[in-house]
């Protein structure tokens, strides 16, 4: 079948997906972890010297020592690189059989955390 190539356009120029994915990327955690908590974290410098002893500590027992192994089985390097403000939620909150490191790290360790994982 002929495509109509002026319709096509119209019906699937994505125009917004950009904004879009930018909301869903800022909103998503925010429904978890506040928007003010997380730009707490985001809005400090991370230290990733000082994150590493956090993630030996902290998390390392279950991501492994890349990052991408252990036993949640899941790529944090990435999504730490790639949506800090994910990351920051689901460390401040937890996310299933993570705990949530609300009450136990500091806004300033989980910056240092994060500033180590995107070094992995
Ligand atoms: C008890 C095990 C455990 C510990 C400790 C733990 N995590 Fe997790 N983490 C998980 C599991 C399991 C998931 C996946 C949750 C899900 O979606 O089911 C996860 C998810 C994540 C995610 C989101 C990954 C994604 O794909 O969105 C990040 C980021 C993360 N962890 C970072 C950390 C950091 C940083 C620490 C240390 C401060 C930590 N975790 C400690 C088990 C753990």
């Amino acid at each position: 079948m002929k495509r109509d190539p002026s319709r096509a356009s119209t019906r699937f120029t994505p125009k917004y997906s950009t904004g879009l994915a930018l909301v869903v990327a800022l909103v998503a955690p925010a429904c978890g972890a506040s928007a003010a908590q997380i730009s707490a974290v985001t809005s400090l410098t991370g230290t990733a010297s000082a994150g590493q002893s956090v993630y030996s500590s902290q998390c390392q027992s279950c991501h492994g020592t890349n990052g991408r192994s252990g036993s949640a089985g899941r790529n944090i390097v990435q999504v730490a690189q790639s949506n800090t403000n994910a990351a920051v939620g689901v460390i401040l909150l937890g996310d299933g059989t993570m705990p949530s490191f609300d009450n136990t790290l500091t806004d300033q360790q989980i910056a240092d955390v994060i500033a180590y994982v995107k070094t992995l």
